[in-house]
């Protein structure tokens, strides 16, 4: 059986690096990066550092408007599909590489497979909502990574071939935290304290765009008196320079960093805040606090659970819960047993 997978942003390449070599036990597998994130601290360090197999296009795509992006990369996958005629086409998240791979596949009438289905903000404003919706009703097989993802699915009408694997990025921490411990040196580095640092990411669409949004953020994070690491996506810094906005002393600004620098510095955190989808679980994973700059999240496990908590880009709701915010209750499993990958390629072979 032949399945091409299709990735294209920054989480995308570690959600690969939990899958593609467990599905290459018994596939074929097609990697298919089409570009959206290019810089190499956005996509090459992850090849080279976590062992995701190379791909085998990349086709360049690049920046863009929505309808650019998505369109350009429409023609150019529908190009590789017909020319390698896939069983199979394998999507992750919700961005627009994900929509893309499955719509182009769809019209093709082969089977999608979306790995992590099912999540839902319910706010349609947001272009991961409309990509994540989109992509699930013209799927075939579904892996929801947590229950609510399922009955968020239900509530649509989709019923078939809908299989909760947990989490895939749960996998990929366990997969590569001891390699992260024994290479990463980023903490000596940077000069940090263990637990007395905060670490923070964003770069969420709402946020980045709305100058009033990002300038409280940033203005909380000023006046926190917290030493704070931020790795700036290339979109924030973008929006920074062009609102002129500046940081205080006590933030660190660095390069977007790799994953083994990412998840030791989440590791020796005191807190996290972040409008990340993807460091809002690891937040979960590691037991550190999180603090999510958002008006929603998908992940309402991981608020009901008391470890996550949502401040929207509220100045004093941020301040407040970077001094104050401590979780008081254990936490349950929700994503799963770190197996997800292993899940999907038995369910792919059923399937198929
Ligand atoms: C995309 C996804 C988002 C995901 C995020 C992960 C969509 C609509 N959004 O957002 O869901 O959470 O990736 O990080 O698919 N840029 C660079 N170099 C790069 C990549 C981007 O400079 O390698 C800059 C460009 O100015 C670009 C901007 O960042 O216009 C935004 O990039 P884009 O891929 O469109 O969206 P993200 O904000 O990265
Ligand atoms: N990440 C990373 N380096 C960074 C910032 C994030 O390796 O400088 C990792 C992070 O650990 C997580 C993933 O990127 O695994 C999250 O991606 P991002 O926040 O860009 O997107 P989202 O998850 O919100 O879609």
């Amino acid at each position: 059986m032949k399945i091409i997978t299709v990735v294209g942003a920054r989480p995308q390449f570690i959600k690969a690096a939990a899958v593609s070599n467990v599905i290459r036990k018994k596939f074929d597998e097609i990697l298919v990066h089409t570009g959206q994130h290019y810089d190499e601290n956005m996509s090459k360090v992850f090849f080279d550092e976590l062992n995701i197999p190379k791909p085998d296009y990349n086709i360049g795509i690049g920046s863009g408007s929505h309808g650019q992006q998505t369109g350009t990369m429409l023609i150019e996958l529908e190009k590789i599909y017909l020319e390698e005629k896939p069983d199979m086409v394998l999507v992750y998240g919700d961005t627009n590489s994900t929509l893309a791979g499955a719509l182009a596949a769809s019209k093709l009438l082969i089977p999608v497979a979306h790995v992590e289905a099912g999540l839902r903000s319910f706010n349609m404003k947001m272009p991961e909502e409309q990509n994540r919706i989109l992509t699930d009703h013209i799927s075939k097989v579904l892996f929801p990574p947590t229950e609510t993802a399922v009955v968020n699915l239900k509530n649509e009408g989709i019923e078939k071939s809908v299989y909760n694997v947990g989490d895939v990025m749960f996998d990929a921490v366990l997969d590569f935290k001891e390699l992260a411990k024994k290479k990463s040196n980023i903490i000596n580095e940077l000069k940090l304290i263990e637990n007395e640092y905060i670490l923070t990411t964003i770069h969420r669409a709402e946020n980045t765009n709305d100058i009033n949004r990002l300038k409280n953020i940033i203005e909380a994070l000023n006046e926190s008196n917290k030493t704070i690491v931020l790795p700036l996506h290339p979109r924030t810094k973008k929006y920074i320079d062009s609102y002129g906005l500046s940081f205080n002393n006590n933030i660190k600004i660095i390069e977007p960093i790799g994953y083994l620098d990412m998840i030791s510095l989440e590791m020796h955190s005191q807190k996290i805040v972040t409008d990340s989808g993807g460091v809002q679980k690891e937040a979960f994973f590691m037991k550190k606090p999180c603090i999510t700059m958002r008006d929603e999240t998908e992940w309402v496990e991981t608020v009901q659970n008391g470890w996550n908590v949502i401040v929207g880009t509220d100045k004093e709701k941020i301040l407040n819960s970077i001094v104050n915010f401590v979780p008081d209750k254990p936490q349950n499993s929700i994503f799963g047993d770190g197996k997800a990958g292993e899940k999907i390629l038995n369910i792919i072979q059923e399937v198929k």
